[in-house]
């Protein structure tokens, strides 16, 4: 997409990614693609704040050039040295030998490690201002939102916050960079999926974050990826408070069932125990994870207070696909959960025990259980009916 700009002499360069399929090999963006955005500010003297992964660095050069001459870039912001933010840094770097570097403390030791530069780059600290000679830009230090050098670049003039990787989210960008131009339910969803794939983890610095930029007046928001906010900011900030309280254990009255079966019978018994879950109106979200990648599920888990696990016994243990998302679960810092298990086993069993031992340090509760051998009987359907009816009241306020 060409450069757009925002306010007057602020433009986006970025780049949109339709080729990646797992966003740091991890995350599923088969869908949703991904976007990497830059942004020149032009002034006496011109800064360009974050670039691309390495392999768009041609893309980006393009829309730089568009804008201005690119030899003649006076700054280089670098708000994170990941390299979706960085990797163009070496070529971009050659084509505009008088841009002078700017970064944090920690920025400047990490740029050696991933791009081998040694040279003294303009280290700026928490508050710092460089001035553009009729504008400055002020730097937000976050450490730890993502990575220990990164940090926000707030335009004070325009109050406009370029905020990195907080606020962001998958998504491309075709035909408009502004979240008022998309559904905005959608883009909730996919905030919220970037959340707790790539910042979940951090919530401590996240919610240092929230309160050190609470009183700094903000017009619009624009993040590394997804959409740029220019109305609605003070949603985002919201949605980003609500994300935290969920994991902290003030999460929604609400389900979410996790499952996977090789031959049908933890997936009979999984239909039961929505029923049960459904009958008592209590929201439910059901997940297979053997089709479904956890990318699509951590956010039901964050969100919502209840958990159901089904699994058969597999090797002894949980079926390994089960177990990896409750892993997740736990990387991200998803804690006190209520949780509910049931599956099949052949013989000896050994899922259950395993699904206890995972949650232990996790917090979670585990208040229902049901295992059966093989397939299950109609008693143990009407059971397992049961068990989901009987959690969902759990889970319900006037039960806990
Ligand atoms: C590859 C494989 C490994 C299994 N390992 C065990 C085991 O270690 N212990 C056990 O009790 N049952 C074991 N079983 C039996 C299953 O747990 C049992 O067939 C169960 O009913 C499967 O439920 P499902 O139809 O939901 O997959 C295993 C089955 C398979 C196919
Ligand atoms: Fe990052
Ligand atoms: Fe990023």
């Amino acid at each position: 997409m060409l450069p757009v700009e925002m306010m007057p002499g602020v433009y986006w360069v970025g780049v949109n990614d339709y080729i990646t399929q797992m966003f740091e090999g991890l995350w599923s963006i088969k869908q949703s693609g991904i976007c990497y955005n830059s942004y020149l500010v032009r002034r006496t003297k011109t800064a360009l704040i974050d670039l691309a992964k390495s392999f768009q660095t041609e893309e980006l050069i393009t829309q730089i050039k568009t804008v201005v001459d690119i030899g003649m870039l006076d700054y280089i912001v670098l708000n994170h040295v990941e390299p979706d933010h960085a990797g163009a840094l070496n070529i971009i770097r050659q084509l505009a030998p008088k841009a002078v570097l700017v970064g944090s403390k920690i920025t400047q030791k990490m740029l050696k490690a991933f791009y081998g530069i040694d040279f003294d780059i303009h280290v700026v600290s928490d508050g710092d201002e460089l001035s553009l000679g009729d504008s400055q830009l002020r730097f937000i230090t976050m450490p730890f939102v993502h990575w220990p050098e990164s940090m926000m670049t707030y335009m004070p003039d325009e109050q406009l916050l370029f905020s990195n990787d907080a606020f962001g989210g998958y998504g491309l960008l075709p035909g408009a960079i502004y979240a008022d131009l998309y559904d905005i339910e959608h883009l909730r969803q996919e905030n919220l999926r970037y959340f707790v794939n790539i910042v979940a983890h951090y919530e401590k610095p996240v919610s240092k974050l929230l309160a050190k930029i609470s009183d700094v007046p903000v017009r619009m928001i624009a993040p590394s990826h997804g959409p740029i906010w220019r109305e609605g900011v003070t949603r985002l900030a919201c949605w980003y408070q609500e994300w935290l309280d969920c994991a902290s254990g003030k999460a929604q009255e609400a389900v979410t069932l996790i499952y996977a079966s090789m031959y049908q019978n933890t997936e009979r018994m999984m239909e039961a125990v929505a029923q049960g879950v459904v009958s008592q109106k209590v929201p439910l979200n059901v997940f297979n994870v053997s089709n479904v990648h956890v990318s699509y599920i951590l956010p039901s888990l964050l969100e919502r207070g209840g958990v159901i696990v089904g699994s058969p016994t597999y090797e002894g243990e949980l079926f390994p696909p089960v177990a990896e998302v409750i892993r997740y679960a736990a990387e991200k810092k998803i804690h006190h959960r209520k949780a509910a298990f049931f599956g099949s086993y052949g013989w000896g069993g050994g899922a259950k025990d395993g699904f206890v031992c995972l949650i232990k340090p996790m917090a979670w509760e585990l208040t229902d259980s049901l295992e059966v051998t093989g397939a299950p009987t109609e008693q143990d359907l009407q059971r397992a009916e049961r068990l989901g009816a009987q959690f969902a009241q759990r889970i319900k306020t006037s039960e806990k």
